[in-house]
Order: structure tokens, then sequence, then C-alpha cells
């Protein structure tokens, strides 16, 4: 049976780095569990599993980040979680339904921006749309498309193919794509990676509103601290795979850090509120001393 004691979940911050890695344990607020990862494992290799007892659960509405350094496996658990990619052992469950293949009601946007080349923004966006909508005429099929394309800032380049377009545009239209189908959840695999830091900013912010607006339920992949402590209810803290004295010991979930900052705060005063730093401290700490250590 699934058990959340496996990950540490804290809300309480140390104050200090020299303090971690050892907050108390705290109850969490009972979970729904909208989603739910249990005993998750993945091995490419047999020997070598990137990452095992991998347990975590997701609220409905909740924005849940997952940090961790390069090559620990945070793409294969969206992977897995999109349908896209099988675990090697375990289970992932979405609305009481096990999770076995790609579905319109999980939108996902990917590290690189997979958008079909020989399509337009608009024809891009559409095609998902009239998967997700296929009795809608194509009247209310534009209608729905511009509005999500004008909503990432893509209006003047709706007819353009990506060929066209810069990175960090592709990167929008992908952003565009995923909330244009209103799934029941959203998979971001860093999707503000390829902007640049005005846009990221404006983005960040429009999907803060979006998804609070339509209590969206978001599962997303970030190295950026700040954009973890601005958007995410809870971060997931993930450890690479590594050789110890003792043989390999794989990757998997060290802790899970409750955001203790009100849900009202903004990018602008983030690092003004009472317990940013200790946060921000923390969850750098861990990346510099914890997920790696031997
Ligand atoms: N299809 C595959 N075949 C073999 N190994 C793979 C495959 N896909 C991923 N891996 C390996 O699994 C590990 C985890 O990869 P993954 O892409 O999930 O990492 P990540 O945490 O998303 O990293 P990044 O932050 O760089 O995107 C890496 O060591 C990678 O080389
Ligand atoms: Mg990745």
């Amino acid at each position: 049976m699934w058990s959340d004691t496996s990950v540490r979940e804290s809300a309480a911050l140390s104050p200090s780095p020299e303090a971690s890695p050892a907050p108390a344990p705290t109850k969490a607020t009972p979970m729904t569990g909208f989603l739910k990862v249990e005993q998750l494992a993945k091995a490419f290799h047999a020997e070598k599993p990137v990452f095992a007892d991998v347990n975590f659960t997701i609220d409905k509405g909740e924005f849940v980040c997952i940090i961790g350094h390069s090559g620990c496996g945070k793409t294969t658990i969206l992977n897995v979680l999109a349908g896209l990619d099988t675990a090697t052992s375990g289970h992932c469950f979405m609305d009481g339904r096990e999770i076995n293949g790609p579905s319109l009601e999980r939108g996902v946007v990917f590290q690189s921006h997979a958008l079909m080349p020989w399509l337009t923004v608009r024809q891009n966006i559409a095609f998902a749309v009239k998967s997700r909508w296929p009795q809608w005429d194509r009247s209310a099929i534009n209608a729905h498309v511009e509005k999500f394309v004008a909503l990432v800032g893509l209006s003047p380049a709706i007819d353009k193919k990506p060929s066209q377009l810069s990175g960090g545009m592709k990167q929008r239209v992908g952003i565009a794509r995923a909330f244009a189908i209103q799934p029941k959840m959203l998979l971001l695999d860093e999707p503000f990676g390829a902007l640049d830091a005005l846009t990221r900013g404006t983005i960040q912010d429009e999907l803060m509103g979006i998804v609070r607006e339509t209590q969206q339920t978001v599962f997303m992949i970030t190295h950026d601290v700040d954009e973890a402590i601005l958007l995410a209810d809870r971060i997931l803290l993930m450890t690479n795979g590594q050789e110890t004295a003792q043989g390999y010991v794989p990757g998997g979930m060290a802790e899970v850090v409750v955001n203790p900052l009100p849900r009202s705060r903004t990018r602008a005063q983030l690092h003004h509120l009472d317990g940013y730093y200790d946060l921000r401290n923390h969850i750098v700490d861990f990346l510099v001393t914890r997920a790696r250590a031997h």
C-alpha cells in the first residue's frame, strides 16, 4: 500500500543552511491524491536504476514543482505521468485511474517544444483542439486557438511556421497548445527554459493567473529555485543516482518542501516576504550539498 512516510515533508524550514538537512517532519494536510505515484522506479540499465521508490501525490488544484540536478530523472518521471514512457516498476494514477498511455486529459509542455514543423502556429494548436473536441466547427476552433495564442502574446505570429519563430516563441506555442486543450492536469518540463528573463516573468505571471483562475493541477520541472518558490505549493527535491562505498544508490525523492509563503505572492514582492530566504537557502543547500552527496 502506498504511504507518504517514505518522503520527508517539511513545512517549517531551518533558519540557516548550517542547520540543514533536518527540518522537523510535520504532518501534511490531508491529501485527496488526485495524482498518485506509487513505488515508481525506472532502469534503462537493470543494474543501475535512474531512480527507485519514488512516491508522491498531487492534490486537485495543486501546483507542484520538482527540482534536481541534470540526469536525476525528472523528465523520465514526467514522461511516465504523460503516458509516453513506462516505469520499470510502480504505478501512477490520475483521478482514480491508472495511467497507461497518453491522454488529452493531460497537457504536456516538452523540454524541447515538439511542434509540427510543417504546420503554422494556428494549425499546430488547432490540431490539438480538434482532437480534444472533434464535434467543434471550424469557427469555434479558430476562436479558441486565437484566444490561447493571444494569451502567450503570439497573435502577430499566428500564421507563421515554427522555423520562422525564435526558440522562446516556439516554447510559448507549446504552452498555448497545452493550455488550449484545458486538460485535467498540466505537465510542464522546464517550460520557460528558452525564454529571456522579461518574457519569462510575464509568462510566469500569466501561468500563475490562469492556474489559479482555473484551479489547474500542475506538475512542473524547473531548474530555477525562485520560479519554484513563486509558483509551487510544494517543491519535490530529487537526488541523483550515485556510486557510494556501499555500491550504487538509485536517485529518488529526498524531501517534499511545503511552500509556507502566502499564495497571493507576486514576483515583485517575493524576496520581501518573511520566510523567503529560509526557503531559498534550504533548496539551494539541498542542491549544493545533498542532491549528489555520497
Ligand atoms: N531513452 C533512454 N535510454 C537510456 N537512458 C536514458 C534514456 N532517457 C533518459 N536516459 C537517462 O536517464 C537519466 C535521466 O534522464 P532524464 O532526461 O529523466 O533527466 P532529467 O532529470 O530530466 O535531466 P535534465 O535536467 O538534464 O533535463 C539520464 O542519465 C539519461 O541519460
Ligand atoms: Mg529533463
